[in-house]
């Protein structure tokens, strides 16, 4: 019999519910048995109580907005909070549970939720990373790990995935979403949210997910942070919705509402977006949550003139929990005047508690705060082992002349760079639960790698960051300082005098961490100025260069890709990164990476997608051609294109063939392609499959990603992958009525091994 801790108040309900036998999966008689508990749990809550059930307040020492000071515990006792976030650890978590329990009038069982992003004190890689492997069962443990790390920590609510699509590197969350493409993006979603949630939330196991940031951050305009942006529907839908829509479409139990507005309304209060979208077409059951301080913010939108009026519009929009503004719990007086609707307040308050039900909160307030876990279940060795397997796969190697990597673990190595032996930056950018000092520098993993070889590994620093300390204490903030008080020209020399005595450079150079992620926008994304000179001047001694390029973002490479025999981009994977680093280079691990956001030639290309639409004035080569779509100083193709990466092994793509020429629009037809490894080692290849609509009423992209399967292939072999294409994996969103429509005419349908190197067959539909 399970055991209910809920108060005396309750014991009935807890126990009719417990003789039921029922589980909290999302069945016909447990939705019927939690509105039957939560309607006689409401029936007992005051106004006051069922308001603070929409309160988030700020709790822990993590804050990404305006810190404020607030005494939650009495405001706990009060019935005033229905969850606190980012607050971590089983004891501070199970006190505060247990004044909730013990001390509130009711005894109603808080949420706690945290930004568990890319892994917990497993760090896995920033998820623009560990997009590029394309590898969705990877995607999917890691959040399975994420969770079960999470949960054994007292968290039961994650503020993830984050599935904005990006066409914008200056941006710093492009860090935190899946890249460029709608498509990839919508698979990763959805791994991402069955990873956390599990088959069912009654597992303890798993935790809520919460998909944001509903709807369109990613678009920014200008990369600039927290600006506005100016989507139309039919790319709206087309593009950006659909990862949302994904997510909700695998179940994931809540939302945040970004900060930004759509239609000109802020997103936290826009009805349209969060009752009539949301819930009203795509049938979404779950809970809206504001952002840090969304809610207030519509003051500074200009749309509302006080707090009230701001909750009264992001209630009626069909918000229910209000992060840090503290307007939701303030509005007892605002429904007592009439000015906000009592049946919204409750509908509300009941998607809140249907959410702790779901999380059997009501059965153990107490289930995630098992003390006898952390030491079994945190960082184990296990987790670990999986998170270095996924860094590996999710590094994509950009350049590799001569094949001079692998290297072979002999002769001297000059480890060179300012991100080369520094802890706190391996995890990446908004992992809230790392521990650095447990975690491995490049430097140490390649010592280790190398112990018993006889191989040399010297290293030196080189370089600050960038030559302007301001910059870099901005690029550095929140405890990641790394700068060296020497002079640029003594760390300089001191690293020449070492590569002088080596046969290869590994140079680890590229972003801090903390220069991606939240209010890290960048206009200049090169190499930083130091690292770059650094880099000119260790090119001159003409010895062979392997660059560890690190970034939270796309970056511009033209001069190392012009100068660099090698060239590695590690991005920041996670708390294995260093052993990743190493495996890869000395060839332990093939990599199979592939971009999942182009890498441009230039900033000014921004904003930039392999996905572009067909114009009138189309321009073929990339290069200036008077009076079509181009520049007049740059290329409009990319450096790397979207889905690149290189392999130490080979794939040959042949026999593609399309089983019928034509499809009628209610059939299907299959693509088929041999892919066979013709190199001398084990690698894995993502075989990817991309439609272009000829003719459409809206303008299609020429290219975009509607298939792709990673496989593993032993050096000889081959095998055949087959895409069955119909008009649900071709179609669109129309213009105007935004229907899924696939329409007669011609699709181009091509396979390959990224956006650009493809081949075609033509599909006729019918
Ligand atoms: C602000 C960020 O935009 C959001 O992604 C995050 O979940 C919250 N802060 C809570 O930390």
């Amino acid at each position: 019999m399970k055991k209910s801790f809920f108060v005396v108040a309750f014991a009935c309900l807890a126990i009719t519910v417990v003789l039921t036998g029922c589980r909290h999966e999302n069945t016909a008689c447990d939705d019927a048995q939690m509105r039957v508990f939560v309607d006689k749990l409401m029936a007992q809550m005051t106004l006051e109580e069922k308001l603070g059930q929409l309160n988030l307040p700020v709790t822990g020492n993590i804050v990404t907005g305006a810190a404020r000071e607030s005494n939650v515990a009495e405001d706990i006792r009060q019935g005033r909070v229905g969850g606190l976030f980012n607050l971590k650890g089983v004891k501070p978590i199970r006190e505060v549970q247990r004044i909730a329990v013990e001390e509130s009038r009711l005894g109603i069982p808080l949420l706690f939720g945290m930004d568990v992003i890319h892994g917990y004190e497993t760090v896995f890689p920033i998820p623009l990373a560990l997009a590029c492997s394309w590898d969705m069962d990877a995607v999917e443990q890691s959040a399975q790990i994420a969770a079960r790390e999470a949960t054994a920590d007292g968290i039961c609510w994650t503020f993830s995935p984050m599935v904005d699509v990006c066409h914008d590197g200056r941006w710093g969350r492009i860090s935190e979403g899946s890249g460029e493409d709608p498509y990839l993006g919508s698979r990763i979603a959805e791994a991402m949210v069955h990873g956390y949630q599990g088959a069912s939330l009654a597992d303890s196991a798993t935790m809520m997910a919460c998909v944001k940031h509903f709807a369109l951050y990613g678009l920014v305009e200008a990369g600039r942070e927290y600006n506005n942006v100016y989507p139309d529907d039919f790319h709206a839908f087309n593009e950006y919705m659909r990862p949302y829509k994904a997510a909700i479409d695998a179940g994931a139990g809540s939302v945040m509402a970004a900060f930004n507005t759509v239609h000109g309304i802020p997103a936290t209060g826009n009805r349209w977006l969060l009752t009539d979208l949301l819930r009203g077409q795509w049938g979404f059951r779950g809970f809206v949550v504001s952002d840090y301080t969304g809610l207030e913010e519509l003051q500074e939108n200009g749309v509302c003139s006080s707090l009230e009026q701001s909750a009264i519009q992001c209630l009626d929009a069909g918000l229910d929990m209000d992060m840090v503004s503290n307007g939701l719990v303030s509005l007892a007086d605002a429904v007592r005047g009439g000015r906000c609707s009592m049946q919204q307040v409750d509908a509300a308050c009941r998607r809140m508690l249907e959410a702790k039900y779901k999380l059997g909160l009501f059965d153990d307030p107490y289930r995630y705060c098992d003390t006898t876990l952390r030491k079994s279940v945190i960082l184990s060795d296990t987790h670990r082992a999986v998170a270095r397997r996924i860094a590996g796969e999710s590094m994509v190697l950009l350049k590799n002349d001569n094949r001079l990597l692998p290297l072979s673990k002999r002769g001297t190595i000059a480890l060179i760079g300012p991100l080369a032996d520094t802890r706190p930056n391996m995890s990446g950018r908004w992992a809230v639960a790392a521990v650095p000092e447990r975690y491995k520098t490049v430097r140490e993993g390649l010592q280790d790698a190398l112990r018993g070889t006889g191989a040399r590994l010297l290293y030196a620093k080189g370089s600050n960051l960038m030559y302007d300390a301001q910059a870099e204490a901005i690029a550095t903030m929140f405890g990641r300082e790394m700068r060296d008080p020497r002079s640029a020209e003594a760390m300089r020399a001191e690293a020449l005098s070492i590569a002088r005595q080596a046969d290869i450079i590994i140079a680890a150079m590229g972003e801090a961490s903390e220069m991606s992620g939240e209010c890290a926008s960048r206009v200049n994304i090169e190499m930083p100025d130091a690292q770059h000179d650094l880099l000119l001047e260790l090119a001159k001694l003409g010895k062979p260069i392997v660059l560890v390029h690190f970034a939270g973002r796309p970056t511009v490479l033209n001069w190392e890709t012009d100068h660099l025999p090698a060239i590695l981009e590690s991005w920041f994977c996670g708390s294995e990164s260093a052993d990743a680093i190493a495996d890869v280079l000395f060839g332990d691990v093939n990599p199979s990476g592939k971009l999942v956001v182009q890498l441009p030639r230039h900033v000014g290309q921004y904003p930039f997608s392999y996905r572009q639409y067909r114009t009138s004035r189309p321009n073929t080569g990339g290069g200036f051609g008077k009076f079509s779509t181009c520049y007049a100083d740059v290329s409009s193709h990319p450096l790397y294109p979207f889905g690149y990466g290189l392999s130490y092994t080979q794939f040959a793509y042949t026999n593609f063939y399309l089983t019928d020429s034509i499809m009628p629009l209610d059939g299907k037809v299959e693509a088929h392609v041999t892919v066979t490894n013709t190199g001398d080692r084990t690698g894995a290849e993502i075989v990817q499959l991309y439609i272009g609509d000829r003719v459409a009423k809206g303008v299609r992209p020429y290219k975009e990603l509607r298939g792709f399967e990673r496989l593993t292939l032993q050096p000889g072999e081959s095998r055949e992958v087959v895409f069955t294409l119909d008009a649900d994996l071709m179609g669109y969103y129309e213009p105007y009525d935004l229907t899924w429509t696939l329409e007669p005419g011609e699709v181009e349908v091509m396979i390959g091994c990224n956006s650009r190197d493809t081949q075609m067959q033509l599909l006729k539909i019918k």
